[in-house]
């Protein structure tokens, strides 16, 4: 009797554990599915940077969200390669252009195409950037020049012909990818962070003077996102060469920076990206969100 009870109830606890492993499943299987909330069905984005990195993520995540994308980038080959991987997988919903968002022809002919294909423009992600850093008293003026030419001027010039595409057709999201350093001055890379702020200006101006046509601008400040290829293939090198430690130390002392002691993922980002390009985010413009994991506050 009694082991006919303990075999019941090992049954029982069987059958309960199967259950809540259906019920893991079926909850991931709707994360999964609440990812494509179906808010960006159809809308028409462009992403520049988005040969690789954070804006290739970034075009990925809005196609994934239903959008039709055109990837700009300056690095031919490399656009071309990211362009294949993502329309074997979307389609026609994939296209791309070279541009060098300093170059204001560039710049025109890549608003030119998406009229051309789409009528119109409903979200821009103007996300290239470059970054050199070093210290402020031996850095070379041309060099430092050339940050704020791709940050800032680069911006400035993707803002002007998408916010007059997107004010024809009274509707529209830019969103500027800024960064942390956008806010609070960065060690020995004055130039980056430099631009950035002047991107946060930029950003709140454009936003006062688009707001009664309908086109809203925002700014995104990311944290430190240590595996992305401007972090392995380059910052690890220049930060360890530029404080005297190693490369390892240098990953340490950024994740130390962070409260939630970790680095900032592409996911991350591209949650905020959807939100700002959908209906959901309506009633704000002219701000610029930290996504840092709360750095900030320290
Ligand atoms: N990686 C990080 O830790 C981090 C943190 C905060 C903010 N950000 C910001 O995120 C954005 C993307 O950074 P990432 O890490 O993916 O960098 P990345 O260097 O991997 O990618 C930048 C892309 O921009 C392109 N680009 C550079 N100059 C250009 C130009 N003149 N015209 C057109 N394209 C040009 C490059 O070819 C490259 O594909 C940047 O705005 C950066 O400031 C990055």
């Amino acid at each position: 009797m009694k082991e006919q009870k303990s075999e019941k109830s090992e049954i029982g606890n069987r059958k309960s554990e199967i259950a809540s492993h259906r019920l893991v499943r079926l909850r991931r299987k709707n994360r999964k599915a609440s990812t494509n909330s179906g808010a960006l069905l159809g809308r028409r984005a462009i992403v520049t940077g988005a040969a690789q990195g954070l804006g290739e993520a970034i075009a990925a995540r809005l196609l994934h969200e239903g959008c039709r994308v055109i990837l700009a980038d300056l690095q031919e080959k490399q656009l071309e390669q990211t362009a294949q991987k993502l329309q074997s997988e979307y389609g026609k919903s994939v296209s791309y252009k070279r541009c060098d968002v300093t170059n204001e022809s560039d710049v025109e002919a890549l608003m030119q195409q998406a009229d051309e294909e789409w009528q119109g423009l409903d979200v821009f992600v103007a996300n290239a950037a470059i970054l050199f850093s070093g210290a402020l008293v031996e850095f070379e003026a041309a060099k430092w020049r050339k940050v704020i030419e791709v940050n800032l001027v680069g911006q400035m010039l993707c803002m002007k012909h998408a916010l007059k595409l997107m004010a024809r057709g009274r509707n529209g999201s830019f969103i500027q990818i800024n960064s942390k350093s956008g806010k609070k001055g960065s060690y020995k890379n004055s130039a980056y962070a430099a631009s950035k702020f002047g991107g946060i200006g930029l950003a709140q101006s454009a936003a006062l003077e688009m707001a009664e046509q309908g086109v809203r601008v925002n700014a995104i400040c990311p944290g430190n996102m240590l595996d992305s290829p401007l972090w392995v293939d380059s910052l690890f090198k220049q930060y360890a060469r530029n404080q005297g430690i190693t490369e390892a130390e240098v990953r340490q002392k950024y994740i130390d920076q962070v409260p939630m002691k970790r680095s900032c993922a592409y996911e991350d980002v591209c949650n905020l990206v959807v939100f700002l390009a959908s209906d959901q985010s309506s009633y704000m413009t002219g701000q610029a969100i930290n996504v840092t994991g709360g750095q900030e506050m320290r």
